[in-house]
């Protein structure tokens, strides 16, 4: 039996095939387009996913012949606001976790409503990229469309939605909104009320394993399926990609190195950090995680490479680094804005340090470490809650280079236990469905015999000590120049 994951990303979606024993059958990718209208906006396209996963699925099923489709489950971008009306229609463009525009609505809901309220009732303070800020931007900024909101919807749900007919979330998903109550898993009455929000509004909660229902028979026959499959409702993406790199059940550490980058840690019991600077979120195992999030992660190397330097050859550039932790160069990776530990959304990218000798590979070198020292501003709130991290796994786009697993390794003193698949969010969406499906007891017991570590990277005491050295450097800078930000954006 085959299961399919689909990773519904911020630039593309992923569908990964897999078979009951986790073997990788076939991974396709389409791409869709952002839309940044305004500074610190970002938004997409529904349709766009919708069509794009459609492809995606019709070149797996083409390719799958006789062996049978089982189930299908998600792994998805967080915190997306999709609103729909009456007749299930997409109301305006998704507003994506990434989006700084809600600065109003965190400071009212952090400030007036006030961060005891909003932890006691969900277990987290709001930040930019939440979803609870971003209907209240819409009630305040676009009452029409806030009128004849029907359903709200997250991204992968509104997919799965589109796949079944039913609007569902799982909790690890639900838990980024602001509106759930995390400890018991359920909507947080009192924050609907705070928002303007009837629970008829909102979709229903089944665990990330369940299964939430089975294709619509007008998309089987789009894909030329002739049989049913099931579809599980899956996770937040960074959950998922928990799932599909083994961190599951206690005290297990995962990296992730796409777009965002995050540090997430699975707990078997809820808890939460008492300052809210990492989020307390519920995991698709049917337990708990603490998270930090960065937004910009391997984005700052893509826009380095890509948009600044121009060249596709990454590695090449890479080559030419050879002296770590000597750099005095840095940079802070805050592209759009931070969530995790700063919540600034007016933070922005920053070099400093550079002489007239300053080379090309020293600033190629300073967005890499920089992204790395921001992922360690995180653990460094887990370890000042007595959270003792020495190994982690790590996936995601930037996990493909062995220089920033390096860096990552020795800045953050970490063991890095690198794992056969490395794909995150669509391997975990394929665990979920075959979990949904019976093929596994548990979501920790597909996970232990699913994922495998072919390979570990270990810190290197001397480049450890060099390394501490920078932190301790880098971590004065942001509190030096965030006053100048707001200044600089007028
Ligand atoms: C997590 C977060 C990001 C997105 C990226 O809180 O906002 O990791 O899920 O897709």
């Amino acid at each position: 039996m085959l299961y399919i994951g689909i990773d519904l990303g911020t630039s593309a979606v992923k569908l990964l095939m897999m078979d009951e024993q986790g073997t990788i059958r076939k991974i396709v990718s389409r791409e869709y387009p952002i839309y940044f209208p305004n500074p610190g906006w970002s938004e997409q396209n529904p349709e766009d996913w919708f069509d794009a996963s459609m492809d995606g699925l019709k070149e797996l099923v083409e390719w799958s012949g006789d062996e049978q489709i089982g189930g299908i489950s998600f792994g998805g971008q967080m915190h997306g606001l999709v609103i729909l009306d009456e007749e299930d229609r997409v109301i305006r463009p998704a507003i994506l976790w990434n989006d700084g525009r809600t600065g109003e609505e965190t400071d009212y809901l952090n400030q007036v409503i006030g961060k005891e309220t909003l932890s006691a009732c969900t277990a987290n303070i709001a930040f930019a990229g939440f979803t609870a800020p971003k209907l209240l931007w819409v009630k305040k900024n676009e009452p029409d469309n806030f009128k004849r909101i029907s359903k709200i919807m997250l991204p992968k749900d509104y997919l799965a939605y589109r796949l079944t007919g039913v609007h569902t979330t799982d909790p690890s998903d639900a838990s980024g909104m602001l509106l759930f109550d995390v400890k018991n898993r359920c909507w947080s009455d009192d924050m609907l009320r705070i928002c303007g929000i009837r629970k008829e509004q909102m979709p229903k909660v089944m665990e990330s394993y369940e299964i939430i229902g089975t294709l619509k028979s007008e998309i089987r026959e789009k894909l030329g399926i002739t049989y049913s499959v099931k579809v599980a409702a899956g996770a937040g993406d960074n959950a998922a990609a928990a799932v599909g790199t083994g961190t599951v059940g206690e005290g297990k550490c995962n990296l992730s190195l796409g777009t965002s980058g995050t540090i997430f840690i699975s707990s078997r019991t809820f808890q939460v950090d008492s300052h809210n600077a990492l989020h307390a979120f519920a995991h698709a195992d049917g337990y708990y995680h603490l998270m930090g999030c960065m937004l910009s992660a391997a984005s700052c190397n893509k826009w380095w490479m890509d948009g600044i330097l121009e060249t596709k050859e990454y590695q090449k550039e890479q080559d030419k680094i050879k002296k770590l932790g000597e750099n005095q160069v840095y940079f802070l990776p805050y592209l759009m804005g931070e969530r995790s530990p700063h919540n600034d959304p007016a933070a922005r990218g920053t070099f400093i340090g550079m002489t007239m000798d300053t080379t090309r590979e020293e600033m190629t070198q300073a967005v890499l470490e920089g992204v790395a020292f921001a992922l360690r501003d995180s653990l460094e709130v887990a370890r000042s809650l007595g959270i003792k991290v020495t190994s982690s796994k790590i996936c995601g786009g930037g996990a493909k280079s062995s220089l920033w697993k390096q860096m990552i390794a020795n800045i953050l003193n970490v063991r890095l236990d690198i794992v056969a698949c490395e794909e995150g969010p669509s391997y975990g969406g394929a665990i979920l469905a075959a979990v949904g499906c019976g093929e596994y007891a548990s979501v920790e017991e597909a996970s232990e015999k699913i994922v495998k570590v072919i390979d570990t990277v270990e810190p290197e005491e001397c480049l450890v000590k060099k390394y501490e050295e920078k932190y301790q450097k880098f971590r004065q800078i942001y509190p030096k120049v965030k006053e100048l930000f707001p200044i600089i954006a007028g």
